[in-house]
């Protein structure tokens, strides 16, 4: 990049000469979006009815199983190159450990097999973590009082991201910031032969008031006790992020996530500038949230606003975004 002073006067330049049609900023644009940039964020739910709103996020269901598979092949239709997927469980099926997570005939695998058959070239990405199974809400096993213990938690999750790739999972995504846990799922993904398995790791993930509405989707709202803070990451950080994406990196990740993402920008640009590797964003439940309350209260417009923050995780470097409006921007970029 050249760097100033370089000459640039008035009137041998006027930047506005290349924004007076929209044919010339079209040619001159740095960034582009388009659907094979976005990850659908789908919350599927082991119930019957074939979708459920999600109060605290307007646009946004639950589907049961045959409404993601039925999902699955709209994505490929629209070239949506993949979804990753989130599960609202029963809570009766829910223990202290977590131990839903690990079965092999879960809502999960079962979701991935039935949007597998569907779409078979459809990327299926799976969140290795417990909240969604867990009583008391937490990513991980608990002590007596309350701390989530890490050596112990990567155990569960590393036969959790073994289930997922057993039924079919392309991409096992941890999202539980536990330290070692990306080293110990990719030697177990290899000693079993699923060395293909891809490993996308919620590398830098913050303890964020972001993820509010999410926890209504998957129904870990009411159930969580405390907050998430000595596993997920400060939010005055971003030193600690890099040596978060080196140590996963160094692990074995495959590709990393930043998350949330239009808070944390300045992680994407850092992350994606200072290591070789795939780095998505994610636009988490909250963001998606706020764009659009305003928009239904005729605040801003918000299929605009939609449009153009999923344009700024990509001028920010991020090679994938992962949203709930995949489906809606993809039909507009259709
Ligand atoms: C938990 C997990 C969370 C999200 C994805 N996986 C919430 C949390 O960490 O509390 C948030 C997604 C969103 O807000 O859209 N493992």
């Amino acid at each position: 990049m050249m760097t100033p002073p370089f000459p640039q006067s008035f009137p041998a330049t006027r930047l506005r000469r290349l924004r007076q049609a929209g044919w010339v900023r079209s040619l001159t644009a740095e960034n582009i979006l388009t659907p094979a940039d976005l990850v659908w964020s789908m919350v599927v739910h082991d119930g019957e009815t074939p979708h459920i709103p999600v109060e605290a996020m307007p646009g946004v269901e639950r589907f049961n199983v045959a409404e993601a598979a039925a999902a699955a092949k709209r994505a490929a239709g629209l070239g949506i190159p993949a979804i990753a997927i989130f599960p609202h469980i029963d809570p009766a099926r829910k223990d202290e450990e977590g131990s839903e997570g690990l079965n092999p005939d879960g809502l999960i695998p079962t979701c991935i097999k039935a949007m597998k058959d569907a779409a078979p070239d459809v990327g299926i990405i799976c969140d290795v973590a417990l909240d969604p199974f867990t009583s008391h809400g937490h990513d991980g096993l608990i002590d007596a009082a309350g701390y989530v213990l890490n050596d112990e938690t990567t155990a569960v999750l590393t036969e959790q991201a073994l289930v997922q790739a057993e039924a079919g999972a392309d991409v096992v995504a941890p999202s539980d910031m536990m330290d070692g846990r990306i080293g110990a799922i990719r030697s177990a993904l290899e000693e079993e032969g699923h060395t293909n398995t891809m490993i996308l790791s919620y590398a830098a993930k913050y303890a964020s008031g972001f993820y509010g509405p999410y926890r209504e989707a998957i129904g870990s709202a009411t159930a969580l006790i405390g907050d998430k803070k000595t596993y997920q990451q400060d939010p005055a950080n971003t030193e600690e992020a890099l040596r978060e994406v080196a140590m996963d990196i160094a692990e074995g990740a495959d590709m990393v996530m930043v998350k949330p993402g239009l808070p944390y920008l300045d992680i994407v640009r850092r992350v994606s500038e200072t290591f070789a590797i795939p780095t998505l964003a994610f636009q988490v439940s909250g963001e998606y949230a706020m764009i659009q309350a305003a928009s239904q209260n005729g605040w801003i417009d918000g299929e605009r606003v939609m449009m153009e923050t999923l344009l700024s995780f990509k001028r920010a470097g991020a090679s994938g975004i992962v949203t709930y409006f995949a489906e809606q921007a993809a039909q507009k970029l259709d």
